[in-house]
Formats: structure tokens, C-alpha cells, sequence
């Protein structure tokens, strides 16, 4: 018989390819090209020999409310309210940003309250999980833990256990033996995941996988396995800073524009329930260059500081750089600064960084660049009881954003007094004690700032 040729997978996006290539043509990644065995005939599509009958859609029933709330109200929300029964969540990271500690979090909230939960690594002891969960505190409940990376045990073991939630930790160190390829090649990955989806739907149980984001390639990244999963979470931080970001990326069960934020802490993670009062912390009173934006993260409103440093420049081409924000945005609204304000940003250098190490891609940010840009210019501080928000169009105008209510109600609770808004926005809020300054376009809010009055 003829040996069958090898294939080649992106462990980026998992596109498929008979030949090895420099770049993906899918997602357009550089050298992600990992050579694997082929699948064998019949091993892609499986069949569980059940014949369904069709049903009349108004014959299903809807009940929503199969849900299990974690206990974690960062993580709930994100979930859109509780883990839903049968469903099948990714929870993608760098390594050591906490995956493995947030899920044995998860565990410890869910058999506190008596749910039987199974939690199965393939990358650390029973010893080694054991100490981290004395970290975490004292489990009231008991929770079911498992070594083990070969599926077929794992799929023995949950239909005798019948736990009703289960965690696998890592998807890229599970296998099954069938396939030819390494554990955490695309293959692999794609395999098992698609084992623990029928496990999932035909036995009722949620399962966790944690994924591993790989910068290098080695194993299949999380994105080979996101359309397979109802649910995709995204935990995010800066390595160095304590806080972390848990996204949601994609959810069949709820919205995809909440976050959770967490600290890591020396006993696990803490809930951050108030993000404003946190990513305010530390903000200099009375600096040119420092701006407080209301931005929106879903539901949920948070207070940022933008701050800007502009300075002449040395160079022929100045520097421009933007750290938690959209890098040709900026660009845009200092084109919009030069051209409709005459401010002479070609010889600048600026910097523009969102404190804190949020990641901020709303236009309603818009304003608050701009005002610390000017401020940073300028050399004139706001007030540091001011906050703004707005979206500027290519011509200059302030743009009523979305959500304005709630923006300027929690400043308010966060003690602000003033906030510089669209004048669509200012005129349409009711109820506030704040003091509204609306601004049609940024010639106004340049006279307004150059006066140095109540900003
Ligand atoms: P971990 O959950 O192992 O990361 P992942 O599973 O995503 O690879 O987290 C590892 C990091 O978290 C490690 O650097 C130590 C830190 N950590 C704390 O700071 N406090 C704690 O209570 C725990 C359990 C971990
Ligand atoms: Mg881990």
C-alpha cells in the first residue's frame, strides 16, 4: 500500500494544505505551517448511529433558565449569566496569566455549593493542583480531581462519574490515540474538541477547556477550535500588572461585549467590582496631558485616564505611538487637531497611552484623546474634576455617542463634577447634578480650553 503523504496545518487557524508555506493565506500569519499526519478515512465525521426526527420549531420549548450561576459575578456576567447546562466554554490565555487558577476558582464556588465538578489537567500533579488550591482557600464541598491526558480514560471516567461540570486543562496536552499526530497538533485539537462537543450535548455536563495561546506555533493555538465552542473566553493582562481581563469573544448563549476583571492576588484572584475606582488609581492631579474618558465595556461603564505627551520633535518624521487605544486613530485625530484647528502637529512627537493597560477601541474615546493631546500641548491641566467623552468626525464635530446616561451617572458616583460631552448628548440627560458642558465641534472646545475657564 502506498504511504499516504503528510499534511500541513496552520496552528494559527487550522487551514489545511498539501505543501508547507511561509505565510497563512487564511489568517495571514507568518510561519505557522506544522507538518502532521493525515487523518484517516472516516475519522473526521462521526456519526452517533441516532436517527432524530425533525421537530415543529413552535414544538421546542425555550426555557432559559437552565443555568448555573459560578458564584464568580465577573465570570457569570461574562457568560451572560451563569454557565448554561450542556455547553461547551474555551477559556484561551497566554500561559500563566491564570487560566488554570480562575477555573479551580470556578471549582471551588461550584462544590461549595454542592455541584459535582471534575477537574482533569494534563499538565500538573494532583500534588502540584493541590497546592495551588490551598492557595485559593478551604474547599467546603468536594471536588473531583483527575491526571490524565488520554481521552478514551477521560471519556470512561465521565460517563461513570456523571459530574455535571467538568474542566479540561489543557486542551493541548489531551489525545486520542487514533489520531497519528502529537498532542497539540491541529488534529489532535480539533479531535478532542470535538469528542468533548458530543460529550457535552449527549451527556448534559459543561465542559471548560482551557487553550493555551502560543506566540511560537509549536501547538494549535486556541483559534483552530473557536467555531467549534459555543462559548469563547478570552483572559488577558499585562504579565507584569495584577489585574486581568476576561473577554468574551464569541458566546451562543449571550452577548460578547462583557468583561470581567479580576486581580491576582497572593490567595488567587479578586473580583474587581468597581474597574473605574481601579484604573483611576494613581492619577496625577492637575498634570497637562491627563484626561479622564467615560468609555463603555459592554453594559458597563468605566472611567480611563488618557493621558498624552507632545513634544517638538528631532526627527524628520515625527514619533507617534498609542498604547491602549487604536494606533490610526490617533493618527486621524491629530490630523483633525492640525487641520481644523491649525495646531502644528507635524513637528510633534506625541505619545498617547491609556492608563491602566486597558485596551480602549471606542470612538466615544475620541474626546478624551484629543483633550489630553491639547492639554499635553498646551501645557494647561483640567480640572481633575472633569471627565469628557465624545466621538469627532473627520470635519471636527462632536458626535452624540450611545449610553450617554449612564457615562456621566458614573462619574457622578465617582465624584466628578463636570463632564465635557456632544451637545446632542448634554441636551437629551434629564436628571444629573453634574454640570454639562456640550460641545458641537472641537473649534468650541479649543475656545473653551484656551480661555482656561471651568474645564
Ligand atoms: P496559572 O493559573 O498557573 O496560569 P495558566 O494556567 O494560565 O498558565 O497562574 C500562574 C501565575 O499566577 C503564576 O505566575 C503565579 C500566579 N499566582 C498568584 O499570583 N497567586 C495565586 O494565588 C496563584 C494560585 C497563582
Ligand atoms: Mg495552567
Amino acid at each position: 500500500m502506498a504511504k499516504s503523504k503528510n499534511v500541513f496545518f496552520c496552528t494559527e487557524c487550522g487551514y489545511e494544505s498539501s505543501k508547507w508555506m511561509g505565510q497563512c493565506p487564511a489568517c495571514k500569519t507568518w510561519d505557522t505551517f506544522a507538518e502532521e499526519p493525515p487523518l484517516k478515512k472516516g475519522e473526521k465525521s462521526r456519526s452517533t448511529g441516532i436517527l432524530t426526527e425533525p421537530q415543529l420549531l413552535s414544538a421546542v420549548s425555550a426555557t432559559e433558565n437552565n443555568r448555573v450561576t459560578t458564584g464568580l459575578q465577573e465570570m457569570d456576567r461574562v457568560l451572560g449569566g451563569g454557565i448554561v447546562v450542556g455547553s461547551l466554554v474555551l477559556v484561551g490565555g497566554d500561559p500563566g496569566i491564570g487560566k488554570s487558577t480562575l477555573l479551580l476558582q470556578i471549582c471551588k464556588e461550584l462544590t461549595d455549593k454542592q455541584h459535582r465538578v471534575l477537574y482533569i489537567s494534563g499538565e500538573e500533579s494532583l500534588h502540584q493542583i493541590k497546592m495551588r488550591a490551598d492557595r485559593l482557600g478551604i474547599f467546603k464541598g468536594e471536588l473531583l480531581l483527575l491526571s490524565e491526558t488520554n481521552l478514551d480514560n477521560i471519556e470512561v471516567i465521565i460517563n461513570k462519574n456523571k459530574p455535571e461540570i467538568v474542566i479540561i486543562d489543557s486542551i493541548q496536552t489531551m489525545y486520542k490515540e487514533e489520531i497519528g499526530a502529537a498532542p497539540g497538533s491541529v488534529s489532535q485539537v480539533r479531535e478532542t474538541t470535538s469528542v468533548l462537543m458530543h460529550m457535552a450535548k449527549g451527556l448534559n455536563i459543561s465542559i471548560f477547556i482551557v487553550g493555551h495561546v502560543t506566540k511560537e506555533g509549536v501547538v494549535a493555538g486556541p483559534r483552530v477550535l473557536e467555531h467549534m465552542v459555543d462559548t469563547v473566553l478570552y483572559f488577558e493582562g499585562e504579565n507584569k500588572a495584577s489585574y486581568r481581563i476576561l473577554r468574551g469573544v464569541k458566546n451562543r448563549f449571550g452577548s460578547t461585549n462583557e468583561i470581567g476583571v479580576f486581580e491576582m492576588m497572593d490567595q488567587g484572584l479578586r473580583e474587581v467590582t468597581n474597574p473605574s475606582e481601579y484604573m483611576l488609581q494613581g492619577k496625577p492631579e492637575d498634570e497637562p496631558g491627563s484626561v479622564v474618558a467615560a468609555s463603555m465595556e459592554g453594559t458597563r461603564p468605566i472611567l480611563v485616564e488618557v493621558q498624552a505627551l507632545v513634544c517638538q520633535t528631532n526627527f524628520n518624521m515625527p514619533r507617534r505611538t498609542a498604547a491602549g487605544t487604536d494606533y490610526n486613530r490617533v493618527n486621524l485625530l491629530m490630523a483633525v487637531l492640525e487641520k481644523r484647528i491649525g495646531l502644528q502637529m507635524a513637528s510633534m512627537d506625541a505619545y498617547v497611552n491609556v492608563a491602566g493597560g486597558m485596551r480602549i477601541n471606542e470612538p466615544a474615546l475620541d474626546l478624551g484623546i484629543v483633550l489630553a493631546i491639547l492639554s499635553s500641548y498646551r501645557n494647561l491641566a483640567l480640572d481633575s474634576h472633569t471627565i469628557c467623552f465624545g466621538e469627532i468626525g473627520l470635519t471636527g464635530e462632536v458626535r452624540g455617542v450611545s449610553m450617554a446616561d449612564q457615562r456621566v451617572a458614573e462619574a457622578e458616583k465617582m465624584g466628578f463634577k463636570v463632564c465635557i460631552l456632544p451637545k446632542t448628548n448634554a441636551d437629551s440627560i434629564k436628571k444629573t447634578s453634574m454640570k454639562l458642558i456640550g460641545v458641537k465641534n472641537i473649534r468650541e472646545l479649543n475656545r473653551l480650553f484656551s480661555q482656561g475657564s471651568s474645564l
